[in-house]
């Protein structure tokens, strides 16, 4: 199983998923009723409700972002540097224990 961490935007929140590999962590947030990770488009990448934060130490061990990842972050309501899309990663051994961080909002 996998760890996934998931924490409110102020904090207050911090919900720690076990989850298989395979799939991603969109999908397992929504299929936990994740507060925060709307995934309108179910992961055709093209909302961006599935935006998150990760900390600079997860964020150098992730896949590289693709051109359109790239581009569709630049539309989230907050964007930052450190910015992902959950559909876009993979829950896998490689992120056991990843912390993630959601936006105050999402579109
Ligand atoms: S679910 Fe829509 S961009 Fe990720």
């Amino acid at each position: 199983m996998v760890k996934i961490v998931f924490v409110s935007h102020d904090g207050s929140d911090r919900t720690e998923l076990d989850v298989k590999a395979g799939g991603s962590v969109m999908e397992a947030a929504v299929a936990n009723n994740i507060d925060g990770i709307v995934a309108d488009c179910g992961g055709s990448m093209v909302c961006g409700t599935c935006h998150a934060f990760v900390s600079s130490e997860w964020f150098a061990k992730l896949p590289e972002q693709s051109e359109m990842e790239i581009c569709l972050l630049e539309f989230v309501p907050e964007p930052q540097d450190n910015g992902r899309l959950c559909c876009q990663l993979e829950v896998s051994e490689a992120i056991d224990g990843i912390v993630l961080q959601l936006p105050a909002q999402q579109r």
